[in-house]
């Protein structure tokens, strides 16, 4: 990616107290960016998917959490964390699977009480905020890089790979977490063929995936998500690699709806199947995936969004799960920024925070 524009989709404009946001509803077509001050609109804009991918809204949940407790008038600190406890609640509603949201917003809060604890003013306490969040953001770099290099090493050059849904540079800080081999491989000539299934029904994959891997120059190819049985039966597929929004302690992994169907191919074809997945995305306190909340979004996502026309009858029944659980039994390795984890994922998960 080193001779392309990276895209920063989440920047702090901390002299204008704003949050600066890619919105990515509008790409391909639009490369708008957001100026938003409310914590109100920061939740607006995750809740829409305006900012989406585990990572970048942990990202933005922790900017918007310091910007609204900036805000506060609060004479003292224990004022200012009424105010931040407001702010924090309101963003943590906003969605409900990806456990970074959760991960960054709990973090946010353990420093403010660190301060609070230490007697900080509300000024110290605010600059205090400022840097954790900047932190966060920093720390996902590197994370997504070190993510790229493990998951490089389990590739060869000129392999076939399928991804879904969009886990690249503008799902988090840069780079991505299944997208950062595919980087990190082009910067050194590996010529992988890339085939990113559209990911219905907000098609993640066709308007995003593609968009920023073309940018970058890599050779990708759009297919149908119910195109990826062909494609591997046709022995143009060596890997799958994804990210994820929460793995519980046994490794079963939620991951955008249609993940656990490619899962089930892959296992059927012989082809391995990663998952990225930096550690603030592994939630041990989820046992199995029957812990992970799974969000259920409008119906409108199915039926008349993205199309001139409804494309469905009026009033139809629509179920529309946003994430799937993919049983841990189907994942070949899970690639952490500590390293690879493998089965049994209970302990090699467990493992990786040890160290
Ligand atoms: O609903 P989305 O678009 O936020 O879902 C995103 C995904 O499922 C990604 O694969 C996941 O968050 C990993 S992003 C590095």
């Amino acid at each position: 990616m080193a001779q392309h524009e990276v895209i920063r989709s989440v920047v702090l404009d901390d002299a204008r107290n704003a949050l600066i946001l890619l919105d990515q509803t509008l790409l391909p077509n639009e490369k708008k960016f957001l100026t938003l001050t409310e914590p109100e609109e920061i939740h607006e804009a995750i809740y829409e998917l305006r900012v989406r991918g585990a990572p970048a809204i942990g990202i933005a949940a922790a900017y918007g959490v310091y910007l609204g407790t900036k805000a506060s008038k609060a004479a003292t600190a224990e004022e200012l964390y009424e105010e931040f406890k407001r702010v924090k609640a309101l963003l943590a509603s906003a969605r409900p699977t990806a456990v970074n949201l959760f991960w960054a917003l709990d973090r946010m809060d353990a420093r403010f009480q660190r301060e609070m604890a230490a007697g900080k003013s509300p000024a110290e306490i605010k600059a205090a905020l400022r840097e954790e969040a900047e932190a966060i953001w920093a720390e996902d770099e590197q994370v997504c890089r070190s993510i790229g290099e493990y998951a490089l090493s389990l590739l060869e050059p000129g392999m076939g790979l399928l991804t879904h849904c969009n886990a690249g540079t503008i799902a988090t800080a840069r780079y991505g977490t299944a997208l950062a081999p595919i980087y990190l491989g082009q910067e050194r000539g590996y010529n992988f063929r890339v085939y990113a299934d559209e990911t219905r029904p907000l098609l993640q994959g066709a308007r995003l995936t593609t968009w920023e891997l073309m940018e970058a120059g890599v050779d990708v190819t759009l297919i149908c998500d119910n195109m990826a049985s062909i494609v591997m039966k046709e022995g143009k597929v060596q890997a799958v690699l994804v990210g994820c929004d929460r793995v519980a302690a046994n490794g079963d992994t939620a991951n955008k709806i249609g993940t656990s169907g490619v899962a089930v191919l892959a296992k059927h074809y012989g082809i391995p199947f990663y998952v990225c997945a930096p550690l603030s995305t592994i939630d041990l306190k989820c046992r199995t995936g029957d812990d992970i909340h799974i969000e259920l979004r409008p119906a409108e996502e199915v039926t008349t969004k993205w199309y001139e026309k409804p494309m469905a009858p009026p009033g139809v029944k629509v179920y529309n799960p946003a994430f799937d659980v993919t049983d841990h039994s189907l994942i070949t390795a899970i690639v952490t920024e500590k390293g690879i984890a493998r089965p049994p994922y209970t302990e090699s998960l467990a493992r990786m925070f040890e160290q």
